[in-house]
């Protein structure tokens, strides 16, 4: 099959700005690169792999069928709505029918669909441990709780775990999504089920670089909605179906039959419905996902990818909408994907720095980035409140201190059920006062290694920070205040002398002011380069006396000197790491807020936050990065 042909007119440029005229590779051009033997062997070809085989599946309206589940009414098609104080968060596909959406005012939805079934979703008031449902709960009192959400979703990716062959790799993206990379799970399939792909043939002119033999040709049937190659005039299904199939058409249908089951089995079990994307990479599995839903798997061909992409508006495109689109769309007077392929990789590094070689890449179809499995918990919890009418008295803080201390001590200990251990490195108060100059302000300190977490202890500890944070004095409007933990991780139990050198330590009143000093920062621009001090203890227990950081890679080692004992010394490494850690949290930390802001109540996790916002110090004069700064 040929690639798609690439069209660099020069009538596509309809813009104010002109590109500059330089010779650059066909777009689209890898999208049926040859495969050879050496591909297929090889272990490491990571997201160059030729065969790469990408899933994003997310929860059809899924805090309205968490609702629907917990309600039993799953069988049924109730019109279902969320509502949080009076918007919709959430819209069942039965009320969609109805024309309603999100962030539509319940009068007005009740209007369209008088059979409508509002359920307000659960709230905390202070002194209560655990969220209830109430038909009108008051914002001025109460705040709202997506615990139930969190736990379904863990239910969720528990299936996408055990239903998926073991060598899947699965990235929770969000309380309702996750990634699967199905590249090794589909090979070894693949030669499972071609066993004659298994063995280069002795006549193969080229050894191991011999190109594959010509595939089979997949029946798509069953599989999902097939995204056409060639939508226009008029999509013609029995065409597609008949196009000559590549291997990695054959990649693709493994992987759709996998997603296909899997899919099923948390409808069985849970009674959620599910819409997934398969494609080559993240960002085509990602955008392809909504392709048609609900209840329903796309899949996106490379052959189809040109088409496919092409006419899309690209500020609808994540990551590309924003300043940055609005920049784009401005400078060029263009709107479609297609219009933007006419700017050069050159031009666009001079006019938005080095790293606009993304946008580059994601504009045809090309994303390098890898699915990783995180810590199956979060690193960071975040419970936050939106506060009108706002907090004008210092002593108002205290008792929202309390109801979010609440939901933090709930999400720990849930989280604790499935590991015992999980342990907060750092407990961080953040309040967002529009008196005070700086805006958004925020105080950290250690927490202390306390094995039993309740509100008292959080709340005390979060009192706190308050009091460093404002100035009883002081005239105040803090319009929103959160509380979270940062580095949560398992302590393993086995350590003895580290157990010991936590309870003994003084929990040093160091509480970091959260500035933006990056200037030492690593480049790391995802900050989840493992599993932190998970990683680190074992380094210890090998080593006792250093450890190498998982997420810097950087060694650290105690002085020859150390004549201590094991325990010391293991309690003084300990030390070294946690210091070295609190670097990492401070960077953390400055980006919890900047990218995750807690606009919604009930916080979303620290792993919700979008990914592709890089660091600032990477860009020449502002670069791309100056359009995903907060305004
Ligand atoms: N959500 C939210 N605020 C947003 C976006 C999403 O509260 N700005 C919540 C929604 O209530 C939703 C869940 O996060 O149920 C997942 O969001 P999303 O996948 O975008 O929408 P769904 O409601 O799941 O609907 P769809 O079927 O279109 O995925
Ligand atoms: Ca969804
Ligand atoms: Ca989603």
């Amino acid at each position: 099959m040929s690639t798609a042909p690439h069209s660099r007119s020069k009538s596509l440029w309809k813009g104010k700005e002109t590109a500059t005229e330089t010779i650059t590779p066909p777009d689209f051009e890898d999208l049926n690169p040859t495969i050879t033997f050496r591909h297929l062997f090889a272990q490491n070809l990571g997201v160059r792999d030729p065969l790469r085989v990408i899933a994003l599946c997310d929860s059809d309206a899924f805090y309205a069928m968490c609702e629907m589940v917990r309600l039993n009414l799953t069988n049924s098609d109730k019109p279902l709505v969320v509502l949080q104080w009076q918007s919709l968060i959430a819209v069942n596909y039965p009320a969609r029918k109805f024309g309603i959406t999100r962030m539509m005012n319940v009068q007005k939805a009740k209007e369209l669909c008088p059979d409508l079934l509002a359920v307000h979703v659960a709230t905390y008031a202070e002194g209560e441990k655990e969220p209830a449902y109430r038909e009108n709960p008051d914002s001025r009192t109460h705040k709202v709780s997506l615990d139930f959400y969190r736990r379904e979703s863990v239910k969720i990716l528990q299936i996408y775990k055990q239903g998926l062959p073991e060598n899947a790799e699965i990235e929770k993206a969000s309380i309702d999504e996750a990634f699967m990379d199905l590249t090794r799970p589909v090979r070894q399939i693949l030669l499972e089920r071609y066993p004659y792909l298994a063995h280069v043939p002795d006549d193969a002119p080229l050894g191991l670089d011999t190109p594959l033999p010509p595939p089979p040709q997949v029946s798509w049937n069953h599989l999902g909605t097939l995204i056409p190659i060639d939508p226009s005039p008029e999509p013609n299904d029995s065409k597609e179906i008949d196009m000559p199939s590549t291997w990695h058409d054959v990649a693709l249908s493994i992987a759709a039959e996998l997603m296909e089951k899997v899919r099923q089995e948390i409808n069985a079990k849970l009674g959620y419905t599910t819409s997934a994307g398969i494609a080559r990479n993240k960002f085509l599995a990602k955008l392809c996902a909504s392709y048609r839903k609900p209840m329903n798997q796309s899949i996106l061909r490379n052959s189809a990818i040109p088409n496919y992409l092409k006419p899309m508006a690209f500020q609808k495109i994540r990551f590309l909408g924003g300043k940055f689109g609005d920049a784009l769309a401005t400078k060029y007077d263009v709107s479609t994907v297609g219009d933007l392929l006419a700017i050069t990789l050159d031009e666009m590094q001079t006019k938005f720095g080095e790293e606009s070689i993304w946008v580059y890449e994601i504009l045809r179809g090309i994303d390098h980035s890898e699915v990783k499995e995180k810590d199956s918990q979060n690193k960071s919890m975040l419970a936050s409140k939106n506060l009108s009418p706002a907090i004008t008295n210092f002593s108002e803080g205290y008792q929202w201190i309390r109801v979010l201390a609440a939901e933090l001590a709930l999400r720990l200990n849930d989280a604790r059920e499935t590991t015992p251990n999980l342990w907060p490195k750092t407990i961080v108060l953040n309040a967002r006062d529009v008196k005070s100059h700086e805006t958004r302000r925020s105080k950290q300190a250690p927490w202390p290694f306390v094995r039993e977490v309740n509100v008292d202890v959080i709340a005390s500890a979060a009192d706190k920070l308050w009091k460093e944070l404002i100035d009883p004095h002081a005239s105040i409007k803090v319009i929103g205040i959160s509380l979270g933990f940062t580095g949560i991780e398992g302590v393993e139990s086995g350590l003895k002398g580290i157990d010991t050198f936590f309870k003994a330590a003084p929990t040093s009143k160091r509480a970091l002011d959260d500035t933006e000093d990056q200037a030492a920062t690593p480049d790391d621009t995802d900050g989840a380069k493992g599993s932190g001090s998970n990683a680190l203890l074992r380094n210890l227990s090998k080593d006792p006396s250093s450890f190498v950081c998982s997420r810097c890679g950087k060694r650290s080692s105690l002085p020859q000197s150390a004549t201590r004992t094991e325990a010391e010394r293991a309690a003084a490494l300990a030390l070294m790491q946690m210091e070295h850690e609190d670097f990492h949290v401070a960077l953390d930390l400055s980006k919890v807020p900047e990218s995750a802001p807690p606009v919604r109540e009930g916080g979303r996790s620290g792993t919700d936050q979008p990914k592709k916002k890089k660091r600032r110090k990477e860009s020449p004069k502002g670069g791309i990065a100056r359009f995903f700064n907060k305004s």
